[in-house]
C-alpha cells in the first residue's frame, strides 16, 4: 500500500493505507501516519465528472452533489447514504452541443432555511429541491441558480434567505454574464456595460455597523480596457454592492443595482516589478470588526508562477468611498456613486446615471500596508487557497495557509514572524488527479479535499510526520506541533508545548534542564583525540548545517559534492565538548538528523565514580580528578 512518493527526490511520508502523501521534502525516514491520528476517505460510489462539495462547520459530515445523486458521509460514524434526482420528461436539451449533457448534474448543495437547497441542471430545465429534515422534497424552477448545462463561470450566494448569481436565466439570450440577486429582497442585476466578458472568482456580504451599509463584494476578472501591448490581457476587480439596493427609479433601471462599482486588485512584487494579474482565487478571513476583515487572493502570471496578496475590507471601503471615477470630471452630487441610501430608499436618478456610465473608481487597491507587496510568492501553480487561524502554545494566533496545486498536492504555509515558511507538503492525490475542491473546517481543525473520485479528510495537527526529537518538532515551526512529555504532539492536546515559532534560537528550548539528555547520543571523547562530526546527505537539494552550543559551524550543500557532511575535530580540547546537531534543511522543511552530546570522557569517569566508588578504585579516582582540573 505504501509507495514511494512520484516526485522523485522527495521520499513522502506514507499516510496509513489511504495512498495519501505528505512529502516531509525530504528522503529521512518514511513514516507511516497511523490511522487515529491520518486522514480518512470517503470514495464516491462511482467517479463524478462535475462533484460539488458542501460541509456544514463542526460537523464531521460532507455531501457530494454528482450526476442525478446527493451522497452523504459522515467521516466519524461513517454512516452513508445516497438520494436519487433523475431527470424528468426526459430532459429539455435541444441543442447539439448540450445533448451529451441531458443529465441531471447537481450543482449546489447548501444550507437554506432548516432544510438543505439542493440544485441541478435538471437536463437544460434547472431545477432546485428544498429538503427536510424529515426527509420532504419539494422542486421549484430553478433557473438562475442552477446552469443549464454545467458551467463553471457560475457563483451563487446563499445569505439567509437572499440567493445571489452569476448564472443567466435562459438558454438562448443573455449572452452577457450578468450578477443577480434571483432569491430574496426584489431581482436586481449589473447592468450590461459594466463589466466586459467578466469571469467570477467569488463572492460575499459583509455586515457593517448600519444594516443599511451592509454590502455584497465580489470578485472577478475581466478583459483590460486598455488595449496597448505591454498591458496585460486580463485586470482583476473587486466590486461592491449594497444589500439593501432598490434599484433605480426609471422602468429602464428599476431592476438593476444602483449602488454597484468596480476597483482594480494589485499584486505587483515591487522588487522584480513581477505583475501577478491573474485572480485565481480567494479567501475570506472574517474579524469581528469588518474593517479588519481580510481577503487573501490567490493570484497567478503568464509564466506560471503564483503570488499570494492581502487586503483588508477597511481598505476596499476606502477605495470605494474617497476615491474619483475613472473618466468623470463632472461634479459630484450629493449622493455619492456607490454610497448606500437609508432603507427603504431610492438611489437618485443623477447619481444612478454617473455611476452606470462610470462604473470604476481611479484608485486601486493595494495590499496590506506596510508592505504593500505580496505575502510570498514563487514557482508552482497555485488552484485554491485557504486559510485557518491556529492559537499556538505562546497564545499568539498564526495563519496557516493551504493552497492546493495543480498536482494533486496541498502546501502548508506558515505566517510567521521572519516571514512565511512553507513546512510541508501533502500528496493527497496522485499527480495527474486535479484537486477538484478544499473546504477548511475552522473549528474541528480538518481538511476536506475532494477529487473526481473522493473525499479525504485530513486533520491540520500532523505532529508526527516529524522525526520525534524535539529538535525536529521545533525546527518544523508547524504552529500545531510542539514538544511535551518525549514527543511531538499537537496543541490541541495540550497547551503547554514547547514550539519555536518567533526568532529565538531553537536549541536553548530543547535543553531545558527539566527534559533530561532528551535524545542527545552521549559521546564520550578523550581529550587530545581527533573526532569526526557526520552527518548523511540524503537529499541532494538539501543543506546541512552543523550546529555547536547554539551557533553554526559548518554548512554543506551540493556545490561540494560529497558523500557526507564532516566536522573535523583535529586535536580535541574543553572547547569542542557541547551538544551538536546535524539539521537538514530543504525547501524550508527542516529536521535534525544527528544529535551528539561531545562529553570529557574523564570528567564523565569521574562523575559516574563518585556514584560507585569503591575503596580499590580510590587511587584512580583520586588521578582523574587532578587529570581533570587540569585541562581546566
Ligand atoms: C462543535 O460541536 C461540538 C459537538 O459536536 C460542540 O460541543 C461544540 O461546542 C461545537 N463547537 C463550536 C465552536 O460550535
Ligand atoms: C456505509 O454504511 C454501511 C452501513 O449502513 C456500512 O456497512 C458501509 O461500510 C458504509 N460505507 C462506507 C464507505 O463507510
Ligand atoms: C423552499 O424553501 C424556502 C426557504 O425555506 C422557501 O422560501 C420556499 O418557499 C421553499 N420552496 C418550496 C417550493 O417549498
Ligand atoms: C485573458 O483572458 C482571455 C479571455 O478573456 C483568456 O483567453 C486568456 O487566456 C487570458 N490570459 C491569461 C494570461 O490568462
Ligand atoms: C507522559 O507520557 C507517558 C507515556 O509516555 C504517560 O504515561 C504520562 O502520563 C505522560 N505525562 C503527561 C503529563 O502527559
Ligand atoms: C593538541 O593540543 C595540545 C595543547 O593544546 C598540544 O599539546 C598537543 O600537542 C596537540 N596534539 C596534536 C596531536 O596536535
Ligand atoms: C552553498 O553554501 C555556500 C556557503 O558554503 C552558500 O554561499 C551557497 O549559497 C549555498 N548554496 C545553496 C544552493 O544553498
Ligand atoms: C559548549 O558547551 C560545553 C558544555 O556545555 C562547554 O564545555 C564548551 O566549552 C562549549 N563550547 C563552545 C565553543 O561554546
Amino acid at each position: 500500500m505504501c509507495r514511494r512518493s512520484p516526485v522523485a527526490l522527495f521520499v513522502a511520508l506514507c499516510a496509513s493505507q489511504l495512498g495519501m502523501w505528505a512529502a516531509g521534502r525530504s528522503k529521512v525516514n518514511p513514516r507511516i501516519i497511523t490511522a487515529p491520528q491520518g486522514a480518512k476517505e470517503y470514495v464516491f460510489p462511482r467517479s463524478e465528472k462535475y462533484p460539488v462539495f458542501y460541509h456544514n462547520e463542526n460537523s464531521s459530515a460532507i455531501y457530494i452533489g454528482g450526476e442525478g445523486k446527493l451522497y452523504y458521509y459522515d467521516f466519524a460514524t461513517y454512516e452513508n447514504h445516497t438520494e436519487d434526482f433523475p431527470v424528468k420528461n426526459e430532459g429539455q436539451c435541444m441543442m447539439p452541443g448540450s445533448l451529451e449533457d441531458n443529465k441531471n448534474y447537481l450543482t449546489l448543495v447548501e444550507k437554506y432555511g432548516d432544510g438543505m437547497l439542493v440544485c441541478g441542471t435538471g437536463a437544460c430545465a434547472p431545477t432546485c429541491w428544498n429538503l427536510t429534515q424529515r426527509k420532504e422534497r419539494t422542486s421549484w424552477d430553478g433557473r438562475g441558480i442552477a446552469p443549464f448545462t454545467p458551467d463553471s463561470n457560475t457563483l451563487v450566494v446563499v445569505d439567509g434567505h437572499d440567493i445571489y448569481s452569476t448564472i443567466k436565466k435562459s438558454q438562448q439570450n443573455g449572452k452577457i454574464p450578468r450578477f443577480r440577486r434571483v432569491r430574496g429582497g426584489g431581482e436586481l442585476y449589473t447592468s450590461d456595460t459594466v463589466m466586459q466578458n467578466p469571469q467570477f472568482v467569488k463572492a460575499t456580504t459583509l455586515r457593517h455597523e448600519e444594516p443599511h451599509q451592509d454590502k455584497i463584494y465580489y470578485f472577478f476578472r475581466e478583459d483590460n480596457p486598455d488595449k496597448s501591448p505591454e498591458a496585460p490581457r486580463n485586470i482583476s476587480r473587486v466590486a461592491q454592492l449594497c444589500k439593501e439596493d432598490k434599484g433605480g427609479t426609471s422602468s429602464l433601471s428599476a431592476s438593476k443595482w444602483t449602488t454597484f462599482l468596480k476597483a482594480s486588485l494589485i499584486c505587483v512584487d515591487p522588487v522584480t516589478k513581477g505583475n501577478f494579474n491573474w485572480l485565481q482565487d480567494v479567501f475570506f478571513v472574517p474579524a469581528s470588526n469588518w474593517r479588519h476583515s481580510k481577503v487573501y487572493g490567490l493570484f497567478t502570471n503568464t509564466w506560471g508562477s503564483s503570488a499570494v496578496c492581502v487586503y483588508s475590507f477597511g481598505d476596499i471601503d476606502n477605495v470605494f468611498r474617497t476615491s474619483r471615477l475613472k473618466g468623470y470630471n463632472g461634479p459630484n452630487p450629493e449622493i455619492k456613486p456607490g454610497q448606500c441610501v437609508s432603507s427603504g430608499q431610492h438611489t437618485p436618478s443623477e447619481t444612478f446615471k454617473i455611476a452606470d456610465s462610470h462604473p470604476e473608481v481611479e484608485d486601486r487597491v493595494e495590499p496590506l500596508s506596510p508592505t504593500k507587496s505580496p505575502l510570498f510568492h514563487n514557482k508552482h501553480r497555485y488552484q485554491k487557497i485557504g486559510v485557518h487561524e491556529v492559537s499556538a502554545g505562546d497564545g499568539r494566533r498564526y495563519n496557516v495557509l493551504y493552497l492546493a496545486t495543480d498536482k494533486g498536492s496541498i502546501h502548508k504555509i506558515v505566517e510567521l514572524p521572519d516571514g512565511v515558511q512553507n513546512i510541508m507538503e501533502l500528496q493527497v492525490f496522485p499527480k495527474k488527479d486535479p484537486i477538484q475542491s478544499m473546504i477548511l473546517d475552522h473549528k474541528r481543525a480538518v481538511l476536506y479535499i475532494g477529487s473526481t473520485d473522493k473525499v479525504v479528510e485530513i486533520p491540520m495537527d500532523m505532529c508526527r510526520v516529524y522525526r520525534n526529537n524535539c529538535d525536529s518538532c521545533l525546527l518544523a515551526r508547524d504552529p500545531y506541533c510542539g514538544w511535551f512529555n518525549g514527543s511531538c504532539q499537537s496543541v490541541y492536546l495540550n497547551r503547554e508545548v514547547r514550539q519555536n515559532l518567533n526568532l529565538e534560537p531553537w536549541q536553548g528550548k530543547c535543553q531545558n534542564g527539566d527534559i533530561k539528555e532528551d535524545d542527545f547520543q552521549t559521546i564520550t571523547v578523550v581529550p587530545f583525540s581527533r573526532y569526526y562530526l557526520n552527518c548523511p546527505i540524503e537529499s541532494h537539494y538539501a543543506t546541512y548545517n552543523w550546529y555547536h552550543n547554539n551557533s553554526l559551524i559548518k554548512t554543506c550543500n551540493t556545490t561540494h559534492p560529497q558523500q557526507d557532511c564532516f566536522h573535523f575535530i583535529q586535536n580535541v580540547s574543553h572547547i569542542h565538548y557541547g551538544r551538536y546537531v546535524c539539521v537538514s534543511e530543504e525547501d524550508g522543511f527542516r529536521q535534525a538528523l544527528v544529535k551528539e552530546h561531545l562529553v570529557n570522557q574523564l570528567r564523565f569517569m569521574s562523575q559516574k565514580g563518585q556514584a560507585t566508588v569503591t575503596f580499590g578504585s580510590w587511587l584512580q579516582l583520586l588521578l582523574m580528578v587532578v587529570l581533570v582540573e587540569l585541562f581546566h
